[in-house]
Protein backbone atom coordinates (compact mmCIF):
# COMPACT_ATOMS: atom_id res chain seq x y z
CA UNK A 1 0.00 0.00 0.00
CA UNK A 2 1.04 3.36 -0.94
CA UNK A 3 0.77 6.73 0.96
CA UNK A 4 -2.09 8.05 0.03
CA UNK A 5 -4.64 11.38 1.34
CA UNK A 6 -8.16 10.89 0.98
CA UNK A 7 -10.19 13.80 0.27
CA UNK A 8 -14.00 14.03 -0.84
CA UNK A 9 -15.86 16.83 -0.36
CA UNK A 10 -19.00 16.01 -1.99
CA UNK A 11 -22.39 16.10 0.71
CA UNK A 12 -23.75 12.92 -0.56
CA UNK A 13 -27.50 12.91 0.24
CA UNK A 14 -29.05 9.27 -0.55
CA UNK A 15 -32.68 8.27 -0.67
CA UNK A 16 -36.96 8.81 -0.94
CA UNK A 17 -38.06 12.35 -0.78
CA UNK A 18 -34.43 13.65 -0.53
CA UNK A 19 -35.30 16.35 -3.22
CA UNK A 20 -36.50 18.89 -0.93
CA UNK A 21 -32.72 19.39 0.43
CA UNK A 22 -32.26 21.62 -2.42
CA UNK A 23 -33.67 23.79 -0.92
CA UNK A 24 -31.07 24.11 2.38
CA UNK A 25 -28.50 23.47 -0.34
CA UNK A 26 -28.90 26.11 -3.74
CA UNK A 27 -29.28 29.15 -1.60
CA UNK A 28 -26.06 28.52 0.34
CA UNK A 29 -24.15 29.50 -3.29
CA UNK A 30 -26.62 32.33 -4.81
CA UNK A 31 -29.42 32.80 -6.86
CA UNK A 32 -29.14 32.52 -10.56
CA UNK A 33 -29.05 28.68 -11.14
CA UNK A 34 -28.32 27.37 -14.30
CA UNK A 35 -30.21 23.90 -14.72
CA UNK A 36 -28.46 21.20 -17.00
CA UNK A 37 -30.32 18.00 -18.20
CA UNK A 38 -29.91 15.69 -21.29
CA UNK A 39 -32.60 14.62 -23.68
CA UNK A 40 -36.09 14.75 -21.99
CA UNK A 41 -36.15 11.73 -19.82
CA UNK A 42 -37.07 14.16 -16.90
CA UNK A 43 -39.33 15.79 -18.70
CA UNK A 44 -40.98 12.45 -19.20
CA UNK A 45 -40.86 10.76 -15.56
CA UNK A 46 -42.23 14.61 -13.66
CA UNK A 47 -38.54 15.24 -11.97
CA UNK A 48 -37.90 18.12 -14.22
CA UNK A 49 -41.25 20.11 -12.52
CA UNK A 50 -40.32 18.68 -8.98
CA UNK A 51 -37.11 20.26 -9.78
CA UNK A 52 -38.35 23.60 -11.02
CA UNK A 53 -40.78 23.46 -8.62
CA UNK A 54 -38.24 23.03 -5.18
CA UNK A 55 -35.91 25.66 -6.83
CA UNK A 56 -39.39 28.60 -7.31
CA UNK A 57 -40.40 27.86 -3.83
CA UNK A 58 -36.83 29.17 -2.96
CA UNK A 59 -37.17 32.25 -5.45
CA UNK A 60 -33.97 31.10 -7.54
CA UNK A 61 -33.67 32.31 -10.93
CA UNK A 62 -33.44 29.47 -13.44
CA UNK A 63 -31.58 29.36 -16.62
CA UNK A 64 -32.03 26.33 -18.84
CA UNK A 65 -29.55 24.15 -20.57
CA UNK A 66 -31.20 21.12 -22.24
CA UNK A 67 -30.40 18.34 -24.59
CA UNK A 68 -27.10 17.13 -23.03
CA UNK A 69 -25.73 14.66 -25.49
CA UNK A 70 -24.92 10.43 -23.78
CA UNK A 71 -21.21 11.18 -24.64
CA UNK A 72 -21.38 14.38 -23.93
CA UNK A 73 -20.27 16.99 -26.77
CA UNK A 74 -17.67 19.82 -25.78
CA UNK A 75 -19.86 21.91 -28.25
CA UNK A 76 -22.97 21.57 -26.02
CA UNK A 77 -20.43 22.55 -22.81
CA UNK A 78 -19.41 25.48 -24.59
CA UNK A 79 -22.86 26.13 -24.91
CA UNK A 80 -23.88 26.31 -21.22
CA UNK A 81 -20.26 28.86 -20.57
CA UNK A 82 -22.05 30.94 -22.99
CA UNK A 83 -24.85 31.14 -20.77
CA UNK A 84 -22.93 31.19 -17.47
CA UNK A 85 -20.56 34.20 -19.08
CA UNK A 86 -24.09 36.24 -20.17
CA UNK A 87 -26.16 35.84 -17.54
CA UNK A 88 -23.41 35.89 -14.46
CA UNK A 89 -24.66 32.24 -13.13
CA UNK A 90 -24.09 31.58 -9.65
CA UNK A 91 -24.69 27.71 -9.41
CA UNK A 92 -25.60 25.08 -11.57
CA UNK A 93 -27.37 21.75 -11.28
CA UNK A 94 -26.75 19.16 -13.07
CA UNK A 95 -30.51 16.91 -13.07
CA UNK A 96 -29.90 13.54 -15.02
CA UNK A 97 -27.00 10.80 -15.75
CA UNK A 98 -22.88 10.88 -15.79
CA UNK A 99 -23.59 12.71 -19.39
CA UNK A 100 -25.37 15.17 -18.10
CA UNK A 101 -22.91 15.61 -15.19
CA UNK A 102 -20.03 15.67 -16.44
CA UNK A 103 -21.09 18.04 -19.15
CA UNK A 104 -21.88 20.45 -16.20
CA UNK A 105 -17.88 19.78 -14.80
CA UNK A 106 -16.83 21.09 -17.91
CA UNK A 107 -19.16 24.09 -18.07
CA UNK A 108 -18.19 24.71 -14.38
CA UNK A 109 -14.28 24.77 -15.16
CA UNK A 110 -15.10 26.77 -18.35
CA UNK A 111 -16.94 29.34 -17.15
CA UNK A 112 -14.20 30.49 -15.32
CA UNK A 113 -11.66 30.33 -17.69
CA UNK A 114 -10.86 32.55 -20.82
CA UNK A 115 -9.96 30.56 -23.23
CA UNK A 116 -11.88 27.00 -25.05
CA UNK A 117 -12.99 24.31 -22.70
CA UNK A 118 -11.33 21.56 -25.38
CA UNK A 119 -7.87 23.04 -23.73
CA UNK A 120 -9.05 21.95 -20.05
CA UNK A 121 -10.22 18.92 -21.38
CA UNK A 122 -7.45 17.87 -23.27
CA UNK A 123 -5.14 19.22 -20.37
CA UNK A 124 -3.15 21.65 -21.88
CA UNK A 125 -4.24 23.87 -19.45
CA UNK A 126 -5.07 23.24 -15.85
CA UNK A 127 -9.06 24.28 -14.35
CA UNK A 128 -8.05 27.02 -11.64
CA UNK A 129 -11.24 27.91 -10.75
CA UNK A 130 -14.99 26.37 -11.37
CA UNK A 131 -18.53 27.26 -10.56
CA UNK A 132 -19.96 25.42 -7.60
CA UNK A 133 -22.72 22.90 -8.87
CA UNK A 134 -25.21 20.20 -7.44
CA UNK A 135 -26.07 17.28 -8.90
CA UNK A 136 -29.51 15.28 -9.32
CA UNK A 137 -28.44 11.84 -10.62
CA UNK A 138 -30.82 10.34 -11.78
CA UNK A 139 -29.14 6.92 -13.45
CA UNK A 140 -26.55 4.80 -11.40
CA UNK A 141 -23.54 4.12 -13.51
CA UNK A 142 -20.70 6.10 -13.81
CA UNK A 143 -19.66 7.55 -10.18
CA UNK A 144 -19.36 11.23 -11.45
CA UNK A 145 -21.40 12.11 -8.61
CA UNK A 146 -19.16 11.90 -5.96
CA UNK A 147 -16.04 12.53 -7.73
CA UNK A 148 -14.20 15.14 -9.95
CA UNK A 149 -13.80 13.53 -13.37
CA UNK A 150 -16.17 14.52 -16.31
CA UNK A 151 -15.71 12.84 -19.79
CA UNK A 152 -16.15 15.17 -22.98
CA UNK A 153 -16.04 14.50 -26.11
CA UNK A 154 -15.21 16.15 -29.22
CA UNK A 155 -17.54 15.05 -32.49
CA UNK A 156 -15.03 17.22 -35.15
CA UNK A 157 -12.23 15.25 -33.87
CA UNK A 158 -13.69 12.12 -32.56
CA UNK A 159 -11.86 12.38 -29.95
CA UNK A 160 -13.38 11.62 -26.51
CA UNK A 161 -11.02 12.35 -23.02
CA UNK A 162 -11.07 11.95 -18.79
CA UNK A 163 -10.03 14.93 -17.32
CA UNK A 164 -10.91 16.52 -13.78
CA UNK A 165 -9.51 18.65 -11.36
CA UNK A 166 -9.80 19.48 -7.55
CA UNK A 167 -12.60 22.45 -8.13
CA UNK A 168 -15.23 19.70 -10.19
CA UNK A 169 -16.30 17.75 -7.10
CA UNK A 170 -20.37 18.51 -7.10
CA UNK A 171 -20.65 20.62 -3.69
CA UNK A 172 -23.91 18.02 -2.98
CA UNK A 173 -25.31 15.16 -4.79
CA UNK A 174 -29.20 13.56 -4.42
CA UNK A 175 -29.51 10.22 -4.95
CA UNK A 176 -33.24 9.00 -4.91
CA UNK A 177 -33.32 5.83 -6.01
CA UNK A 178 -36.98 6.71 -7.08
CA UNK A 179 -35.62 8.74 -9.41
CA UNK A 180 -33.57 6.24 -11.22
CA UNK A 181 -36.92 3.68 -11.85
CA UNK A 182 -37.64 4.81 -15.17
CA UNK A 183 -33.81 4.26 -16.45
CA UNK A 184 -34.96 1.74 -19.56
CA UNK A 185 -33.68 -1.63 -19.31
CA UNK A 186 -30.45 -1.41 -21.30
CA UNK A 187 -29.46 1.68 -20.02
CA UNK A 188 -29.98 -0.19 -16.46
CA UNK A 189 -27.58 -2.99 -18.08
CA UNK A 190 -24.84 -0.84 -19.20
CA UNK A 191 -24.90 0.83 -15.52
CA UNK A 192 -24.31 -2.39 -13.71
CA UNK A 193 -21.42 -3.05 -16.80
CA UNK A 194 -19.53 0.30 -15.38
CA UNK A 195 -19.73 0.00 -12.21
CA UNK A 196 -18.54 -3.41 -12.35
CA UNK A 197 -15.59 -2.37 -14.65
CA UNK A 198 -15.23 0.45 -12.33
CA UNK A 199 -14.17 -2.26 -9.46
CA UNK A 200 -12.41 -4.48 -12.33
CA UNK A 201 -10.26 -1.35 -13.11
CA UNK A 202 -9.49 -0.95 -9.55
CA UNK A 203 -8.48 -4.91 -9.04
CA UNK A 204 -5.82 -5.11 -11.48
CA UNK A 205 -2.69 -3.47 -10.07
CA UNK A 206 0.92 -4.66 -9.10
CA UNK A 207 0.80 -3.05 -5.32
CA UNK A 208 1.28 -5.18 -2.40
CA UNK A 209 -0.89 -5.19 1.01
CA UNK A 210 -4.11 -4.44 0.01
CA UNK A 211 -6.13 -6.72 1.73
CA UNK A 212 -9.19 -4.61 2.50
CA UNK A 213 -8.84 -3.02 -0.44
CA UNK A 214 -9.35 -5.98 -2.42
CA UNK A 215 -11.93 -7.46 -0.44
CA UNK A 216 -14.37 -3.89 -0.70
CA UNK A 217 -13.62 -4.05 -4.38
CA UNK A 218 -14.91 -7.67 -4.32
CA UNK A 219 -17.61 -7.20 -2.12
CA UNK A 220 -18.87 -4.47 -4.71
CA UNK A 221 -18.63 -6.95 -7.56
CA UNK A 222 -20.30 -9.62 -5.13
CA UNK A 223 -23.33 -7.29 -4.53
CA UNK A 224 -23.87 -6.12 -8.03
CA UNK A 225 -24.05 -9.59 -9.31
CA UNK A 226 -26.29 -11.03 -6.85
CA UNK A 227 -28.88 -7.26 -7.60
CA UNK A 228 -28.70 -7.03 -10.97
CA UNK A 229 -30.64 -10.05 -12.25
CA UNK A 230 -33.30 -9.47 -9.39
CA UNK A 231 -33.79 -5.62 -10.54
CA UNK A 232 -33.72 -6.78 -14.01
CA UNK A 233 -37.00 -8.65 -12.99
CA UNK A 234 -38.38 -5.32 -11.36
CA UNK A 235 -37.13 -2.22 -12.10
CA UNK A 236 -39.27 -0.14 -9.94
CA UNK A 237 -37.96 -2.16 -6.91
CA UNK A 238 -36.58 0.47 -4.50
CA UNK A 239 -34.79 -1.67 -2.64
CA UNK A 240 -32.45 -3.19 -5.94
CA UNK A 241 -32.61 0.23 -7.20
CA UNK A 242 -30.93 1.50 -3.95
CA UNK A 243 -28.26 -1.14 -3.91
CA UNK A 244 -27.45 -0.45 -7.34
CA UNK A 245 -27.23 2.99 -6.67
CA UNK A 246 -24.89 3.28 -4.10
CA UNK A 247 -22.87 1.15 -5.48
CA UNK A 248 -22.22 2.95 -8.62
CA UNK A 249 -21.13 5.98 -6.56
CA UNK A 250 -18.78 3.41 -4.19
CA UNK A 251 -17.14 1.78 -6.97
CA UNK A 252 -15.59 5.10 -8.18
CA UNK A 253 -15.66 7.74 -5.92
CA UNK A 254 -12.00 6.78 -4.33
CA UNK A 255 -13.01 5.05 -0.87
CA UNK A 256 -12.13 1.56 -2.13
CA UNK A 257 -8.54 2.49 -4.37
CA UNK A 258 -6.73 4.24 -1.76
CA UNK A 259 -2.58 3.22 -1.59
CA UNK A 260 -2.42 2.09 -4.68
CA UNK A 261 -3.86 2.81 -8.95
CA UNK A 262 -5.66 0.83 -11.22
CA UNK A 263 -5.25 -0.35 -14.36
CA UNK A 264 -7.73 2.05 -16.64
CA UNK A 265 -6.61 0.54 -20.04
CA UNK A 266 -9.98 -0.99 -20.72
CA UNK A 267 -11.57 2.67 -20.22
CA UNK A 268 -9.27 3.83 -22.58
CA UNK A 269 -9.63 1.63 -25.35
CA UNK A 270 -13.44 2.14 -24.98
CA UNK A 271 -13.44 6.04 -24.91
CA UNK A 272 -11.67 5.61 -27.90
CA UNK A 273 -14.41 3.02 -29.81
CA UNK A 274 -17.50 5.39 -28.69
CA UNK A 275 -15.30 8.21 -29.46
CA UNK A 276 -15.50 6.94 -33.22
CA UNK A 277 -19.01 4.92 -33.29
CA UNK A 278 -20.90 6.72 -30.37
CA UNK A 279 -21.95 3.54 -28.82
CA UNK A 280 -22.98 3.84 -25.14
CA UNK A 281 -20.15 3.27 -22.64
CA UNK A 282 -21.20 0.39 -20.70
CA UNK A 283 -22.37 -1.63 -23.61
CA UNK A 284 -18.65 -1.12 -25.10
CA UNK A 285 -16.99 -1.87 -21.66
CA UNK A 286 -18.80 -5.12 -21.50
CA UNK A 287 -17.44 -6.09 -25.11
CA UNK A 288 -13.75 -4.52 -24.58
CA UNK A 289 -13.03 -5.75 -21.21
CA UNK A 290 -12.96 -10.13 -20.97
CA UNK A 291 -11.06 -9.45 -24.20
CA UNK A 292 -8.04 -7.15 -22.24
CA UNK A 293 -8.40 -9.78 -19.66
CA UNK A 294 -7.11 -12.36 -21.88
CA UNK A 295 -4.51 -10.20 -23.30
CA UNK A 296 -3.04 -9.32 -20.29
CA UNK A 297 -4.05 -12.37 -18.20
CA UNK A 298 -0.08 -13.18 -17.92
CA UNK A 299 0.86 -10.37 -16.42
CA UNK A 300 -0.06 -11.95 -13.12
CA UNK A 301 -1.95 -14.83 -13.55
CA UNK A 302 -2.54 -14.88 -9.28
CA UNK A 303 -4.11 -11.97 -9.78
CA UNK A 304 -6.97 -13.00 -11.89
CA UNK A 305 -6.85 -16.76 -9.87
CA UNK A 306 -7.89 -14.82 -7.07
CA UNK A 307 -10.85 -12.81 -8.40
CA UNK A 308 -12.15 -16.27 -10.28
CA UNK A 309 -11.90 -17.80 -7.09
CA UNK A 310 -13.48 -15.25 -4.49
CA UNK A 311 -15.88 -13.11 -7.04
CA UNK A 312 -16.74 -15.88 -9.71
CA UNK A 313 -16.56 -19.11 -6.93
CA UNK A 314 -14.24 -21.29 -9.09
CA UNK A 315 -13.28 -24.39 -7.79
CA UNK A 316 -9.48 -24.06 -8.09
CA UNK A 317 -8.92 -28.12 -6.91
CA UNK A 318 -6.64 -29.95 -9.64
CA UNK A 319 -6.56 -26.97 -11.76
CA UNK A 320 -3.80 -24.95 -13.16
CA UNK A 321 -3.55 -21.42 -11.63
CA UNK A 322 -4.21 -19.76 -15.47
CA UNK A 323 -7.12 -22.39 -16.15
CA UNK A 324 -8.48 -21.05 -12.94
CA UNK A 325 -7.95 -17.72 -14.34
CA UNK A 326 -9.48 -18.52 -17.59
CA UNK A 327 -12.90 -19.72 -16.42
CA UNK A 328 -13.05 -16.40 -14.11
CA UNK A 329 -12.85 -14.46 -16.95
CA UNK A 330 -15.20 -16.71 -18.81
CA UNK A 331 -17.72 -16.27 -15.82
CA UNK A 332 -17.62 -13.11 -16.21
CA UNK A 333 -18.32 -12.92 -19.94
CA UNK A 334 -21.61 -15.02 -18.94
CA UNK A 335 -22.44 -13.51 -16.02
CA UNK A 336 -22.19 -10.12 -18.49
CA UNK A 337 -24.33 -11.97 -21.29
CA UNK A 338 -26.93 -13.22 -18.92
CA UNK A 339 -28.05 -10.06 -18.15
CA UNK A 340 -28.48 -8.94 -21.93
CA UNK A 341 -25.06 -6.80 -22.16
CA UNK A 342 -23.45 -7.03 -25.39
CA UNK A 343 -20.63 -9.17 -26.18
CA UNK A 344 -19.01 -8.13 -29.73
CA UNK A 345 -18.46 -4.79 -31.23
CA UNK A 346 -20.26 -6.61 -34.38
CA UNK A 347 -23.55 -6.05 -31.96
CA UNK A 348 -23.43 -2.64 -33.15
CA UNK A 349 -22.54 -3.25 -36.69
CA UNK A 350 -18.76 -1.45 -36.40
CA UNK A 351 -16.64 -4.03 -38.43
CA UNK A 352 -12.79 -4.16 -38.89
CA UNK A 353 -13.08 -1.00 -41.27
CA UNK A 354 -12.50 1.49 -38.32
CA UNK A 355 -10.49 -1.22 -36.19
CA UNK A 356 -7.04 0.91 -37.27
CA UNK A 357 -8.63 4.92 -36.27
CA UNK A 358 -9.75 3.19 -33.24
CA UNK A 359 -6.26 2.04 -32.20
CA UNK A 360 -5.09 5.16 -32.94
CA UNK A 361 -7.07 6.99 -30.70
CA UNK A 362 -6.33 5.18 -27.53
CA UNK A 363 -2.54 6.29 -28.15
CA UNK A 364 -3.00 9.93 -27.86
CA UNK A 365 0.78 11.32 -28.98
CA UNK A 366 1.79 8.06 -29.29
CA UNK A 367 2.07 7.50 -25.88
CA UNK A 368 0.93 4.04 -23.79
CA UNK A 369 -1.42 3.54 -21.17
CA UNK A 370 -2.73 1.17 -18.38
CA UNK A 371 -1.12 0.90 -15.36
CA UNK A 372 -1.08 -3.46 -15.03
CA UNK A 373 0.64 -3.56 -18.15
CA UNK A 374 1.43 -0.82 -20.41
CA UNK A 375 -0.01 -1.25 -23.74
CA UNK A 376 0.78 0.42 -27.28
CA UNK A 377 -1.04 0.62 -30.27
CA UNK A 378 -0.15 -3.02 -31.57
CA UNK A 379 -2.00 -3.94 -28.23
CA UNK A 380 -4.91 -2.00 -28.66
CA UNK A 381 -5.17 -3.16 -32.14
CA UNK A 382 -5.29 -6.86 -30.94
CA UNK A 383 -7.75 -6.24 -28.65
CA UNK A 384 -9.86 -4.71 -30.59
CA UNK A 385 -9.87 -7.88 -33.48
CA UNK A 386 -10.68 -10.16 -30.95
CA UNK A 387 -13.58 -7.89 -29.60
CA UNK A 388 -15.24 -7.61 -33.22
O1 LIG B 1 -30.65 12.36 -21.97
P1 LIG B 1 -31.83 11.83 -21.23
O2 LIG B 1 -33.12 12.07 -21.95
O3 LIG B 1 -31.87 12.24 -19.80
O4 LIG B 1 -31.71 10.21 -21.28
C1 LIG B 1 -30.60 9.50 -20.75
C2 LIG B 1 -29.67 8.96 -21.83
O5 LIG B 1 -30.36 8.73 -23.03
C3 LIG B 1 -31.13 8.22 -20.12
N1 LIG B 1 -31.54 8.41 -18.74
C4 LIG B 1 -30.82 8.88 -17.70
N2 LIG B 1 -31.56 8.86 -16.56
C5 LIG B 1 -32.77 8.36 -16.91
C6 LIG B 1 -32.77 8.08 -18.28
N3 LIG B 1 -33.85 7.58 -18.93
C7 LIG B 1 -34.95 7.36 -18.19
N4 LIG B 1 -35.02 7.58 -16.86
C8 LIG B 1 -33.96 8.09 -16.18
N5 LIG B 1 -34.04 8.27 -14.86
O6 LIG B 1 -30.04 7.32 -20.17
C9 LIG B 1 -29.24 7.61 -21.30
C10 LIG B 1 -27.78 7.55 -20.89
O7 LIG B 1 -27.47 8.61 -20.00
P2 LIG B 1 -25.96 8.98 -19.69
O8 LIG B 1 -25.93 10.09 -18.76
O9 LIG B 1 -25.20 9.11 -20.98
O10 LIG B 1 -25.42 7.61 -19.00
P3 LIG B 1 -24.28 7.36 -17.99
O11 LIG B 1 -24.63 7.81 -16.63
O12 LIG B 1 -23.91 5.94 -18.18
O13 LIG B 1 -23.06 8.30 -18.49
C11 LIG B 1 -22.21 7.89 -19.53
C12 LIG B 1 -21.12 8.92 -19.74
O14 LIG B 1 -20.27 9.04 -18.59
C13 LIG B 1 -18.89 8.81 -18.95
C14 LIG B 1 -19.03 7.88 -20.12
O15 LIG B 1 -17.84 7.81 -20.87
C15 LIG B 1 -20.19 8.50 -20.88
O16 LIG B 1 -19.75 9.61 -21.62
N6 LIG B 1 -18.14 8.36 -17.77
C16 LIG B 1 -17.93 9.24 -16.78
C17 LIG B 1 -17.17 8.94 -15.67
C18 LIG B 1 -16.94 9.92 -14.58
N7 LIG B 1 -17.27 11.17 -14.77
O17 LIG B 1 -16.42 9.59 -13.53
C19 LIG B 1 -16.54 7.63 -15.51
C20 LIG B 1 -17.10 6.60 -16.42
O18 LIG B 1 -16.16 5.56 -16.53
C21 LIG B 1 -17.50 7.07 -17.76
O19 LIG B 1 -16.41 7.09 -18.67
ZN1 LIG C 1 -16.81 3.72 -16.76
Amino acid sequence: MQNFTYYNPTKLIFGKGQLEKLKDEVPQYGKKVLMVYGGGSIKRNGLYDEVKNTLAEINAEVFELSGVEPNPRVSTARKGIDICKAEKIDFLLAVGGGSTIDCTKAIAAGAKYDGDVWDIVTKKVAASDALPFGTVLTLAATGSEMNAGSVITNWETNEKYGWGSPFTFPKFSILDPVNTFSVPRDQTIYGVVDMMSHALEHYFHHETNTLLQDRMVESLLITVMETAPKLLENLESYEHRATILYNGTMALNGVVNMGYRGDWATHNLEHAVSAVHDIPHGGGLAIIFPNWMMHTLDENVGRFKQLAVRVFEVDPEGKSDRDVAVEGIEKLREFWNSIGAPSRLSDYDIDEDSVELMAEKTVVANSEFGNFKKLNKHDSLEILKASL
